[in-house]
C-alpha cells in the first residue's frame, strides 16, 4: 500500500445529524406504508443500519453484493450479482440504500435490474454523491453528503479493503 494518511472530510457529528435528518424525511415521505431497505454490500452497511434506526414507519431489509466485470464491459457498467436479494420486490416500496454515486455506472444498471422485478415504488438513498464524476445519468433521491472529486474512506467506504469502520468520512491522502 503506498504511504498515505486520512484527513477528516465530514466529522462524526456531522454524518449522524445528516443520517437522522434523512431518516426523518424518509419518515415522512413514507407515512402510512412499509418500506423495504435493500442495502448495497459492503460499503451500505453502516449507513443502512444507521439510517433505518431513524425511520419511524415500518421497515425491512435486504441486502445484495455487486461487482463490476472487469474489461471491456466495465465500460459498459454492467456488474455481476454475488449474492443477490433473499427476497422478492414486487409490490414493494423499495430504497436502495448506497454508499456513494461516483460515476453512476453501478447504480444505473442496478436500477434498471430492480425496476425490472416490479416494485411497487423505486428510490435511491446514498450517503455520498460525487456529482463532478457521473458518466451515467442517475436519479438519486435522496443525498446526505455531496462531496468533491476526492478519494474518501469510512462509515463503510474502503481504501482497499480498510477503513469502512471509521465513524467519520475522510479523503485519502498520498504522501
Ligand atoms: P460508480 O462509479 O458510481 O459505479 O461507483 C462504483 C463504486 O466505486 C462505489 O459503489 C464504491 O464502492 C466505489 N467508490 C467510488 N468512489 C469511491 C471513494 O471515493 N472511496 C471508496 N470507494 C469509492
Ligand atoms: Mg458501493
Amino acid at each position: 500500500m503506498e504511504a498515505h494518511h486520512i484527513e477528516e472530510l465530514i466529522s462524526e457529528q456531522e454524518v449522524d445529524k445528516k443520517i437522522k435528518e434523512i431518516g426523518e424525511q424518509i419518515s415522512r415521505d413514507y407515512e402510512g406504508k412499509e418500506v423495504h431497505l435493500i442495502c448495497v454490500l459492503k460499503g451500505g452497511s453502516f449507513f443502512l443500519c444507521e439510517l433505518a434506526k431513524r425511520i419511524t414507519v415500518p421497515v425491512s431489509l435486504d441486502f445484495m453484493s455487486v461487482s463490476s466485470y472487469g474489461g471491456d464491459t466495465k465500460s459498459s457498467g454492467v456488474v455481476k450479482i454475488v449474492k443477490d436479494l433473499d427476497e422478492p420486490i414486487a409490490g414493494k416500496d423499495v430504497i436502495i440504500v448506497e454508499d456513494i454515486v461516483d460515476s453512476g455506472r453501478t447504480l444505473s444498471y442496478l436500477l434498471s435490474m430492480m425496476r425490472d422485478r416490479g416494485p411497487k415504488s423505486l428510490k435511491l438513498c446514498t450517503l455520498l454523491d460525487k456529482p463532478s464524476r457521473r458518466v451515467m445519468n442517475v436519479k438519486v433521491d435522496y443525498t446526505a453528503f455531496e462531496i468533491p472529486d476526492e478519494f474518501v474512506v469510512g462509515y463503510g467506504l474502503d481504501y482497499d479493503q480498510k477503513y469502512r469502520n471509521l465513524p467519520y468520512i475522510g479523503i485519502v491522502k498520498f504522501d
